[in-house]
């Protein structure tokens, strides 16, 4: 269905939660930022306040459902969620597990999965990662304040800065796209792609508007979709656990190739990547996501990102098969086959 809401309040700068009656607080959140007193520090206004502070990366179903579990017994007013997607997916699981009425709030300390706005929240279970899907899982409020990703490491910059660009790109080609989608996606590809190599270089300015470009993108892909991209990057990272953005680096060029798109093209010219035909902005487009991905020394390939040929092939059809069930595939431009996936497997898989 084509339709696009704009449901979640986006709040810029920590001070606002300072604004607001947070009552019973549970904050949700991964060990980091507990040792590090940010986590408490967001928590000072609260009436009592309770941590849930173990969310490790990729959430597994279970950690939600003890998590929801925890919810149940300390009866919070508001959650808050403090982290990047995989505490901010487990906090809107444990929302949605345990039917709370509580208000959530999600503060991204990432600039990748755009969680604090999006209708999904991933979880992991025997080895796959699974989207759950529902407008319930939407964030009420969402706080934006960059100074959370100044100190982020580079390699999470980078990776994150990926998830951001084929969050964009897919949601910009997919069968629900709309003009309004349309326009937060082409925005957040724009911004993204000029600014993550100063980013990573430091560049504190470029790393707030790839912040901002991050919910942008978010606001598109919750809206119109997303494709054979996320649906791989999903089923590789649940066999793997390859950061989710990394392998969304690895795989995007590759589906440009083997996913068709007339859109390709279109989104090259509005990005600024030069070439009227539409197979040379296309070709530009591709070159574009590979030079930046060598810039930023993100692998390209699964191998040089430290899995084993042998493994993957083992697991092909078992990978292929998660990815064919993915819901991202429904949004897909063209219809997904095994065959399409399993060209941009062979593709990425790569040697060792
Ligand atoms: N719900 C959605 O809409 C959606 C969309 C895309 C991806 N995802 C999911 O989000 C997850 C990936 O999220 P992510 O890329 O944000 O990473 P993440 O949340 O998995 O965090 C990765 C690591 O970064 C650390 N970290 C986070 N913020 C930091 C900071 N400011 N400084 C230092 N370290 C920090 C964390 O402690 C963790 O060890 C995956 O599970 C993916 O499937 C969800
Ligand atoms: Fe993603």
């Amino acid at each position: 269905m084509q339709q696009f809401t704009a449901g979640t309040r986006i709040l810029f700068g920590l001070e606002s939660l300072a604004a607001m009656d947070l009552g019973r607080l549970l904050v949700v959140t991964d060990p980091y930022f507990y040792k590090d007193g940010t986590a408490q520090s967001l928590a000072r206004g609260a009436a009592e306040v309770s941590y849930y502070y173990n969310v490790s990366p990729d959430p597994s179903a279970r950690l939600a459902a003890e998590g929801a579990a925890a919810v149940k017994a300390f009866q919070p007013d508001t959650i808050l969620a403090l982290g990047g997607g995989s505490a901010m997916d487990c906090a809107k699981a444990m929302a949605y597990f345990s039917g709370t009425r509580a208000r959530l709030i999600a503060v991204p300390t990432t600039s990748g999965s755009g969680s604090e706005v999006t209708d999904f929240a991933i979880l992991t279970h025997d080895g796959v990662k699974h989207p759950l899907v529902d407008p319930k899982l939407r964030p009420e409020v969402a706080v934006l304040d960059a100074n959370l990703v100044a100190k982020l490491p580079k390699s999470l910059i980078a990776d994150g800065g990926f998830d951001v660009l084929t969050h964009a790109l897919e949601a910009f080609v997919v069968k629900n796209a709309t003009p309004f989608s349309d326009a937060l996606a082409v925005a957040a590809f724009r911004e993204t792609l000029k600014g993550l190599l100063p980013s990573c270089r430091g560049d504190l300015q470029a790393r707030a508007r790839v912040h901002y470009a991050a919910t942008m993108a978010g606001q598109a892909f919750t809206n119109a979709g997303l494709g054979l991209c996320h649906a791989l990057a999903h089923s590789l990272g649940g066999a793997f656990h390859v950061p989710h953005g990394r392998l969304n680096a690895i795989l995007l060029p590759a589906v440009l190739v083997h996913s068709p798109s007339q859109k390709y093209g279109e989104l090259a010219r509005l990005a600024g990547l030069e070439g009227s035909a539409e197979a040379v902005a296309q070709r530009n487009l591709r070159n574009a996501l590979v030079r930046l991905r060598r810039e930023l020394a993100l692998p390209s390939t699964l191998a040089e990102a430290g899995v084993s040929p042998a493994e993957v092939r083992k697991n092909a059809e078992k990978i292929i098969k998660a990815a064919l069930s993915d819901p991202c595939c429904d949004t897909n431009p063209t219809p997904v086959t095994a065959e399409m996936a399993r060209a941009v497997l062979a593709e990425v898989t790569g040697h060792g």
